[in-house]
């Protein structure tokens, strides 16, 4: 059994304790990355006199080997390992005998787990981001699709006023890339290399914690060795990202489960992205949207429980901070079920215009533009509005539509009021009006359009670059 501490003890662990303190199970993922460290720890290490050439040779070698044998499945964590170090060191032990012994000088658990989870979350923010790039692919497809599809813009999930449904689906876009955003600031800010901060204090030997710091792809090492091993702010901050993007996802969820309903009937998912019921032949739900939202609960779980671990800890490493790693694996393996998945029911669902045609000028969600018709001519909105609210009374009372007020009625209601304000009572012309930016018309949608499709093509190339040395 290898233990990395045994020297000052009469006794092995209690069972119970063992059981406890174990976390191999866990961060074995942490593997290919504690490897890569010690590939750098150990030229640092040749550097400095410690390793002869010859050593120095035998020792890569090792580590070669045993990072092949980890990703074949071939070297296996037993659960007499207590954490991935443990076995790692098992591992080189096996390979290379006393001279195995060696590789940690100047290296603490402390500094090594540290430097690890960072290089594993760089790794990973680029495949996650990846998958957020795709389900905005997804959604910015079916935008361009539905440039001048006319919708019933809503707000409190009443009709509100008509938008176009490609700038409804780009509004669920734009969250998307402020997270895209959000990893990328935050892998400037975990570009930061603790090895070499040893337990704490640093190391009375000759190290070089910048050329590790290179070696490993990280834009700096640490500052200050004791905030280095203390530090878990790159952890809070990846759940923050991972949480806010799970708060997004549940809100497109809850829409197309909205928007999947009897009710509404705008979308129609493909078979292969919807599920049955066990007992009723008829259904088609949308589990995946549900998950979705669901899953929120977690990933917000996630930030929730770390931040608490850490509030009031004392510096520097405390054993509590083991519990780091769960949250964010956890976090990264919810959003690789749920991001492909959302991503395939975007891109299969089917849109039902005429649906969404017949829906949007209903509920008087035209009256906005009476007002404005009211303005252009001069009168006050103040007053504007008073007179469209008496119009809309007037045809609840008559259970008509605004154009379909007679002459007369206008004019009963308002002086200001004649015939010709038809002309922007229709769904086409209240959405030709809106030219500016960011508004829904269709001119300025297409416009975007574009910018999305050009953003999107940046994150594709940033998830695609390669951080981190394997
Ligand atoms: N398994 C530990 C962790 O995940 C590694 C560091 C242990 N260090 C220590 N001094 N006990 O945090």
């Amino acid at each position: 059994m290898t233990r990395l501490w045994g020297g000052r003890f009469a006794d092995g662990p209690a069972e119970a304790l063992a059981r406890l303190s174990v976390s191999v199970h866990f961060d074995w993922r942490l593997a290919p990355y504690d490897l890569a460290g010690s590939r750098a720890h150990a030229r640092v290490l040749a550097a400095a006199g410690l390793l002869d050439p010859d050593e120095l040779g035998r020792m890569l070698a090792a580590i070669d080997d045993l990072d092949a044998a980890v990703a074949t499945g071939t070297f296996r964590p037993t659960i007499e390992d207590e954490d991935v170090h443990t076995a790692l060191e098992r591992g080189l032990l096996e390979r290379l005998g006393a001279l195995g012994g060696k590789l940690r000088a100047g290296r603490s658990r402390n500094d090594q787990v540290a430097t690890d989870l960072r290089l594993y979350l760089r790794d990973h923010a680029r495949d996650l981001a990846g998958r957020i790039t795709e389900l905005a692919d997804a959604l910015t497809e079916q935008a361009a699709r539905h440039v001048d599809t006319p919708a019933p813009g809503m707000t409190h999930v009443q009709h509100a006023q008509p938008v176009t449904f490609g700038h409804w689906l780009l509004a669920h876009v734009q969250p998307l890339l402020r997270d895209l955003d959000r990893l990328r600031d935050w892998d400037e800010r975990t570009s930061v290399s603790p090895l070499g901060a040893g337990a704490l204090a640093g190391s009375g030997l000759p190290l070089d914690p910048g050329a590790v710091s290179k070696e490993l792809g990280f834009k700096t090492s640490f500052a200050n060795s004791m905030d280095a091993v203390s530090d878990r702010d790159f952890v809070a901050e990846f759940l923050f990202v991972t949480a806010l993007l799970g708060v997004h996802l549940s809100r497109l969820g809850e829409e197309v489960v909205l928007w999947t309903s009897y009710e509404f009937g705008w979308v129609e998912l493909d078979d292969a992205f919807a599920t049955g019921s066990s007992i009723m032949p008829q259904k088609k739900n949308a589990d995946i949207a549900e998950l979705a939202r669901g899953k929120a609960g977690r990933l917000i779980g996630g930030l929730v429980n770390v931040l608490t671990m850490l509030k009031g800890l004392p510096l520097t490493y405390d054993r509590d901070m083991q519990e780091d790693k769960e949250p964010v694996f956890d976090a990264l393996d919810t959003l690789t079920l749920v991001l492909p998945a959302l991503a395939g029911m975007i891109s299969t669902m089917t849109v039902r215009v005429d649906r969404l045609a017949a829906s949007a000028p209903v509920g008087f969600s035209l009256a906005t533009e009476v007002a404005d018709w009211l303005v252009r001519k001069g009168v006050p909105f103040r007053d504007a509005h008073e007179i469209t609210g008496q119009l809309v009374a007037l045809c609840s009372v008559r259970e008509c539509e605004l154009h379909e007020v007679s002459d007369t009625d206008l004019t009963t209601v308002s002086e200001h009021l004649d015939p010709s304000v038809r002309d922007v009572l229709t769904v086409k012309s209240a959405l030709a009006a809106r030219t500016t930016p960011g508004t829904t018309g269709p001119g300025p949608v297409a416009d975007q359009l574009a910018s999305v499709l050009d953003q999107l093509k940046t994150w594709h190339a940033w998830a695609e670059e390669s951080v981190v040395p394997h």
